[in-house]
């Protein structure tokens, strides 16, 4: 009982360190994977230039996998090992990133969100950035289809 009781007063310390970060003016939000719409707004901020710029790796059928590689050194241990959040970050398996443009998420990437604490990855070579584009991309499908593996033969 003990244990238990200082296991989740850890874990309200940390969901409350989390929501300060996050805004001060906010009401609490629960920890991950907590889902907000608001927590993505950023995205809507793309410049179309940035919106309509094509992934040069569209057609590359190793970029997923060499994203995958990248996001489990640079990402997961905010957004979680499949991207699913956690205490420190968003899930990025969600409409609103699954139905955002790649040029959107290159952008989002290079610009960061410096100020909620998503960092900027600019230092990443851009073909690496947009190889993560890719891979975030294919956990989702455009209906974000997590659901859909039994919908495969
Ligand atoms: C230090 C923790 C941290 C790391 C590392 C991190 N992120 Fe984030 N990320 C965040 C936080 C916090 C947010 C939520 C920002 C907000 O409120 O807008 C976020 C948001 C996002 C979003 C959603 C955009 C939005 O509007 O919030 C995407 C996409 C994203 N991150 C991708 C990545 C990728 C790809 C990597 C690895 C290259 C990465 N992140 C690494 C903390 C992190």
């Amino acid at each position: 009982m003990k244990a238990m009781a200082a296991v989740s007063a850890s874990f309200l310390a940390v969901s409350v360190v989390w929501a300060q970060s996050r805004s001060s003016s906010k009401p609490l939000v629960a920890a991950a994977p907590g889902y907000d719409p608001a927590i993505y707004a950023e995205l809507q901020k793309a410049p179309a230039k940035a919106r309509n710029r094509r992934n040069p790796f569209e057609n590359d059928p190793h970029a997923v996998a060499a994203g995958a590689i990248l996001f489990e050194q640079h990402c997961a241990e905010c957004h979680g090992k499949s991207a699913e959040g956690s205490p420190k970050a968003p899930s990025l398996v969600v409409r609103e990133v699954q139905s955002a443009t790649p040029g959107t998420l290159f952008w989002l990437l290079t610009n960061g969100v410096v100020r909620k604490k998503m960092p900027v990855w600019s230092k990443l070579p851009e073909p690496q950035r947009w190889q993560l584009v890719r891979y975030i991309k294919s956990l989702g499908g455009p209906a974000l289809r997590v659901e859909s593996p039994a919908a495969q033969p």
